[in-house]
């Protein structure tokens, strides 16, 4: 691991993730470059299909396996390289350090769990040194802090019951 004081947050160099499809392997995206400065927005735009979501899934070392692949490039974040990072490594990044707002808000949520249950997994999993009810009422303040009405009651509520437009946050 290589930590360097000046690196940008994020560091994106010469990125490529291909499919594998029933013609070969196709490349989605193709060489992709920027950077990302702490406390800064970036916006990747570009027509439908042009890559920005398998762009993002590559980041988050979240594409599907095993038809996905980085096949070459490489993701910093404050100086770690994410390409090779083994997958107990990557997975204390991911939703830690570095998260997604997936494109689907009808899929982002499972039916059959409490939303609760789920907003608390990113706690369980990362900040277990926080005790348990201080974990349930800061996923209450969030809920609230994004608008969303009757913050407790929703945390026992399942996606079906949660009103339209309030399930995608
Ligand atoms: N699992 C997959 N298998 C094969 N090809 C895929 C897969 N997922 C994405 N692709 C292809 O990768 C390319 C980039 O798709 P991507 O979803 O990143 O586009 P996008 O820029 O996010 O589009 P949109 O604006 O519609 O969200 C597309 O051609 C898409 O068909
Ligand atoms: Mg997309």
């Amino acid at each position: 691991m290589i930590m360097t004081a000046d690196a940008p947050l994020l560091a994106v160099d010469r990125l490529s993730t291909a499919f594998e499809t029933e013609t070969g392997w196709l490349r989605a995206v193709d060489q992709v470059s920027f950077t990302l400065e702490a406390g800064t927005i970036l916006g990747l735009v570009g027509e439908s299909g042009c890559g920005k979501s398998v762009t993002a899934l590559s980041l988050m070392r979240l594409l599907p396996q095993p038809v996905g692949r980085i096949e070459s490039g490489s993701i910093r974040l404050n100086g770690t390289e994410l390409v090779t990072l083994a997958p107990p490594a990557m997975q204390r990044i991911r939703g830690g350090r570095m998260a997604m707002i997936f494109q689907e808000p009808m899929t982002a949520l499972n039916p059959v769990y409490r939303i609760g249950r789920q907003l608390l997994e990113v706690f369980d999993l990362h900040r277990p040194d926080i005790p348990i009810d201080e974990r349930q009422a800061a996923a209450v303040a969030l809920l609230s802090h994004v608008g969303i009405p009757e913050a407790a009651a929703r945390m026992r509520a399942y996606r079906t019951r949660f009103p339209a437009g309030c399930a995608s946050g």
